[in-house]
């Protein structure tokens, strides 16, 4: 009987872990294991929905590390998951994705010389203002075992000088808890009290420091929006960093831009896929766009999901007011096509592959 110790924190890392304690729990003749939930995210709308939505089982511990600077985050995590692993002792600590969590449970597990398995390793916008990349690259260079979403992942720790015996490709697991919930997410009655359904409409998320931190990238931002809800509404779940900079900077939408909570994984799945338009800062989302099919405009200058570039449906168009507007009106005029096809081992079986690499 082999224990893995499993670590979440932040929203995108639930629906990854979703499929993994699943497939762990029908391995349960071989595999124990124990559910640590940092507590980096806190709010129902937040955390708390997505154990509910996914039937992920109530965390075995929670760290309540909350909010804080990259230091005070990344260290009281360090700080509250030491004894946890040191007195379990688990064969695996499985990380996912790149968040404060992900960079500090692999610091503790790696110096108490316990093997630490990343899923989602590789990924590399290349941006090192962007904290999420820091984390990666921090995280590929201690764990053991690197599983990566796609080919391009592989090769990017190849040429970092990674041993390719460490690197696993398994494919995208978010795809796995994607299509496992699209049926389900269907009944969900949000477009209705929304007042978009039947209608053409673009989803919006935005929440990185880059965009929402900086008084003028966000007006920028927020100028190009009021452009194209002239178009279409568009439905936007606002992240608490973003709420909080909305206020400070004084920036008010117009009523086409509905401004809603965060919102729970079926409901914004069932927003998601039934719009004309994605306009996002998210990684996850330019994935889960890809593997619907749906066109997805990223406002950032990079991407280290290159792949729903190449063979999805997304576009990377920066900050640039005109440039944003253009793109919008190019998807929602037809003149632009996209490669749309789906990525290789995004087929919702990704976690099965996860747990037979941790088993050999
Ligand atoms: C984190 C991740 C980011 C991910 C994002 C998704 C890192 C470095 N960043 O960024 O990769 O895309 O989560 O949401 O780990 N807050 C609340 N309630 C919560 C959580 C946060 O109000 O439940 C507020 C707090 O004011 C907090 C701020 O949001 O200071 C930012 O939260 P934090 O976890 O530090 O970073 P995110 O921006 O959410």
């Amino acid at each position: 009987m082999r224990t893995v110790l499993n670590v979440v924190g932040a929203r995108p890392n639930f629906m990854k872990i979703a499929p993994i304690v699943a497939e762990l729990r029908r391995r349960s003749g071989r595999f124990r294991q124990v559910l640590v939930h940092t507590g980096q995210h806190y709010d129902e709308a937040m955390s708390e929905s997505f154990f509910t939505d996914l039937g992920i089982p109530r965390p075995d511990v929670n760290l309540e590390v909350g909010s804080g600077t990259h230091a005070e985050q990344t260290a009281r995590t360090m700080l509250a998951i030491e004894p946890v692993i040191a007195e379990r002792r688990p064969d695996w600590v499985v990380v996912v994705g790149d968040v404060n969590s992900t960079i500090a449970a692999t610091l503790v597990a790696t110096k108490l010389h316990v093997k630490v398995a990343h899923v989602e390793a590789g990924l590399r916008s290349r941006d090192r203002a962007m904290p999420e990349e820091i984390n990666r690259l921090a995280t590929d260079a201690l764990a053991d075992l690197l599983l990566t979403p796609s080919r391009d992942a592989d090769a990017n720790l190849v040429a970092e000088g990674v041993d390719p015996s460490r690197i696993v490709f398994v494919g995208n697991v978010m795809i796995d808890t994607l299509l496992a919930q699209r049926d389900r997410a269907q009944s969900s009655t949000v477009a209705r009290r929304l007042g978009v359904e039947g209608q053409q409409y673009a989803a919006m998320t935005l929440h990185r420091p880059s965009n929402v931190d900086d008084a003028d990238t966000f007006r920028r931002i927020a100028g190009a929006l009021e452009r194209i809800a002239e178009r279409v509404p568009i439905v936007f779940p606002v992240h608490p960093r973003t709420r909080a900079r909305m206020a400070e900077f004084g920036i008010t939408l117009t009523d086409r831009i509905v401004v809603v909570e965060p919102q729970g994984y079926l409901d914004f799945l069932k927003l998601y896929s039934g719009a004309k338009l994605v306009l996002t800062d998210s990684g996850g989302l330019q994935e889960e766009t890809t593997a619907l099919g749906i066109p997805c405009l990223t406002l950032r200058e990079n991407t280290e999901r290159p792949i729903t570039v190449s063979e999805g449906t997304n576009q990377v168009v920066g900050t640039d007011a005109e440039r944003i507007v253009e793109a919008a009106y190019g998807v929602l005029d037809g003149r632009t096509t996209f490669a749309g096809r789906i990525p290789e081992y995004w087929d919702g079986r990704t976690a099965s592959r996860i747990v037979d690499a941790l088993e050999r």
